[in-house]
């Protein structure tokens, strides 16, 4: 089945809301393949949001995602990249539809990054690339 890579951020891990979304993952159906918090540093996020670099919300967006643990994982299931984004909502929780993670347990906190919650892989080529960067060993 289709993979995506997962990402509880950190302010979801110390929201103490980790196992209300890995909840609503597993009540849509999904599996949960592998499963890690950890801590990074700078070099790894970087690699994960390369696409970003340059913008002005990069340097706020790795000094957030190195703030503190963060949990990881690969999600399976028959169309996961589309299904998990659409758990996930819009990127901005305040404008994320209600029923979804960013939209019923996010909110604007007035940093310099949207602090979303959440991370999903975008594509298949996205999926196999960020796997390949959190789990190389999978
Ligand atoms: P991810 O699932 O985290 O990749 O979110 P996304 O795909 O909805 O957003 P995107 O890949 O465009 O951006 C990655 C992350 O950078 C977002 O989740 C936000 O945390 C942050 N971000 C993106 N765009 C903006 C922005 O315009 N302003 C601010 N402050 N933060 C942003
Ligand atoms: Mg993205």
């Amino acid at each position: 089945p289709e993979r995506t890579l997962v990402l509880i951020k950190p302010d979801g891990v110390a929201r103490q809301l980790t196992g209300e979304i890995l909840r609503r993952i597993e009540a849509k159906g999904y599996t949960i393949t592998a499963l890690e918090q950890r801590t990074v540093g700078a070099d790894l996020l970087t690699e994960h949001y390369a696409e970003h670099e340059g913008k002005p919300f990069f340097e706020p967006l790795l000094e957030f995602m190195t703030s503190g643990p963060l949990v990881a994982a690969i999600v399976e299931g028959n169309g996961v990249i589309e299904g998990f984004r659409s758990l996930a909502g819009a990127t901005n929780p305040t404008s994320a539809a209600p029923g979804t993670i960013r939209g019923d347990l996010g909110r604007d906190w007035g940093t310099t990054v949207q602090q979303n919650l959440v991370h999903g892989s975008d594509s298949p080529e996205s999926a196999a690339r960020e796997i390949g960067i959190w789990f190389p060993q999978r």
